[in-house]
């Protein structure tokens, strides 16, 4: 039987695709809009037009962005474990890298969904145009993306994952936003928890065994590897 090695994975994961992470405004993805404006719930019908637009720059900004070592490395993973990666992030590159168990926590940028009904989803190709006015089969649409303030769907199902987890990799995360942020604390105690992130947060716990590899995922996920055969 394989071990049961979880992933989490957050905007850090991607920042080597060229993807800059959340609250990296300098470089740039976030710094034309406000948080308030174009992330929280309630922003598509009180600043339709802005919030809709952003969305749309930002899907075409990154449609053609791809995986990198990190995403690879995490899906060759899955030779020598059963695998499921658990990400906060809405690109598909888990997915393009070969990962076959991924679960977005945050949604999908290369996806919309009915504004009346959050399970009808279709693909955001070429044909697709964000804007308040834009109707699929009927139903006016939204990105499939979890504001702040929204419930996340998915959030049960990862506890039970997380909370049946042999090993716990958490790469690229500030730990900032919530419920995700909460997931590693249904790893089971004692079971090996290992945070990759070049500026990793303080995390402090009585209970859980967090190892620190301080670097960057693609160079952090070789480390892994290697203390991973090594606990083998
Ligand atoms: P953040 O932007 O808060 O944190 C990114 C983390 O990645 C930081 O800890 C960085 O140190 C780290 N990092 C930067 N470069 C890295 C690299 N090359 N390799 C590895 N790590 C690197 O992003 P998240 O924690 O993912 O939600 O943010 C969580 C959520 O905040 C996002 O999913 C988004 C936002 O609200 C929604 O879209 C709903």
């Amino acid at each position: 039987m394989k071990k049961k090695l979880v992933i989490l994975t957050g905007a850090g994961v991607s920042a080597e695709s060229g993807i800059p992470t959340f609250r990296d405004a300098v470089i740039g993805l976030w710094e034309n809009a406000s948080i308030e404006e174009v992330c929280t719930a309630g922003c598509l019908e009180k600043n339709a037009e802005r919030a809709y637009r952003f969305y749309q720059e930002l899907h075409d900004k990154y449609k053609d962005c791809k995986p990198n070592q990190a995403h690879k490395d995490i899906a060759d993973l899955e030779q020598d474990y059963d695998i499921i990666v658990i990400t906060q992030n809405v690109d598909s590159l888990h997915e393009q890298a070969g990962s076959t168990n991924v679960i977005h926590l945050h949604g999908n940028l290369n996806k919309v969904r009915a504004l009346d009904n959050p399970y009808l989803l279709w693909d955001w190709d070429d044909s697709v145009i964000m804007h308040e006015d834009t109707v699929i089969d009927g139903h006016h649409i939204r990105p499939h993306i979890v504001m702040f303030g929204e419930d996340v769907p998915n959030i049960i199902k990862a506890q039970k994952i997380v909370s049946d987890a042999d090993i716990c990799v958490v790469i690229g995360t500030s730990f900032n936003v919530y419920p995700a942020a909460r997931l590693i604390q249904y790893v089971p105690e004692g079971n090996p928890i290992y945070y990759i992130d070049p500026n990793p947060a303080t995390l402090t716990s009585d209970y859980l065994d967090i190892q620190v590899i301080k670097a960057t995922a693609t160079a952090g996920m070789k480390e892994l590897i290697s203390k991973l055969k090594e606990n083998d």
